[in-house]
């Protein structure tokens, strides 16, 4: 995609100098190639993008999310039936949906490079998603400690969420098909595009570190999986109806906070990119 090196179809807000912005004046139904290639490269500067009153239809929000590859078809989660495979109905209402920090599906063995969420009914108080900076959770290590990650590779497991055989342990309904997926990724990664590297191990799906002792390993994940969590990598998300946020899940974890139970619905859909097989 060319690149836009003065931007002027968008306005692009940025939230934090690390990670997140608002992104006004466009109409992601009727997005031009020119504004595409802008928003893509926002979307690489900032890692994850929030647009305010997107009314898409089901239809719009997947032809809108094809425009950056293949979407993706999870293979455990419910989704939105024949019509739209492609779309993950989650309603979060009860809690029951993922809460630990993760990035999506990365137990596929090409996990997904993007993101893209769209409210459809948000409670009236909390229920907010925080994202973080896997580039500043790795730049924030000593330049040993990297060394040390950068000959590592680690498990992801579907299991942990989604129980053995796939079947649904987090998702209300069990619509789950095919086996447990398990695949290891490099704990560093390097971004195809941006050539940064980041951290890409999760608290929802990463199980091990290859090659080690379990407790060797244990000790390892439990440090990253709080070094991650800093509050200097994130950005956090006040959501609406028909706010959508797109985020790029080669380097960002995300979390929604379970800080409104029993104040109202929450529902969304999820469209998800695929991506490349992690280096
Ligand atoms: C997701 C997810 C968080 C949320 O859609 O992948 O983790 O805010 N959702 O609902
Ligand atoms: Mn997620």
């Amino acid at each position: 995609m060319p690149t836009t090196p003065n931007p002027t179809r968008l306005a692009v807000r940025p939230i934090t100098g690390v990670i997140g912005a608002e992104v006004s004046g466009v109409d992601l139904a009727e997005i031009d190639d020119e504004t595409l290639a802008e928003l893509h490269d926002a979307w690489l500067a900032h890692l994850v993008l929030f647009i305010r009153n997107q009314d898409l239809s089901p239809e719009q929000h997947v032809a809108f999310a094809r425009r950056f590859g293949t979407l993706h078809i999870h293979p455990f989660a419910p989704n939105l039936g024949p019509e739209f495979p492609e779309i993950i109905p989650l309603d979060t209402s009860n809690n029951s949906a993922p809460v630990e920090w993760h990035s999506d599906a990365t137990f596929e063995q090409e996990p997904p490079m993007g993101s893209i969420l769209r409210a459809l009914e948000v409670p009236p108080v909390g229920g907010q998603t925080v994202w973080a900076s896997m580039y500043a959770a790795y730049d924030a290590l000593s330049p040993t400690m990297q060394t040390m990650l950068a000959e590592l590779s680690a498990a992801h497991d579907s299991s942990f969420t989604f129980g053995a055989g796939g079947r649904s342990g987090s998702f209300s309904q069990d619509t789950a098909s095919g086996a447990q997926r398990q695949v290891a990724h490099p704990v560093v990664r390097t971004h195809p595009v941006t050539g940064r590297r980041s951290l890409f191990v999760n608290q929802q799906f990463t199980s091990h570190i290859v090659g080690m002792k379990p407790a060797e390993s244990r000790a390892i994940l439990d440090f990253l999986f709080v070094h991650v969590q800093q509050a200097t990598f994130q950005v956090r998300l006040d959501w609406a109806p028909h706010t959508v946020a797109m985020w790029d899940n080669r380097c960002t974890q995300h979390y929604v906070t379970a800080d409104y139970a029993g104040t109202g619905r929450r529902f969304m859909h999820r469209v998800t990119v695929m991506g490349d097989r992690p280096v």
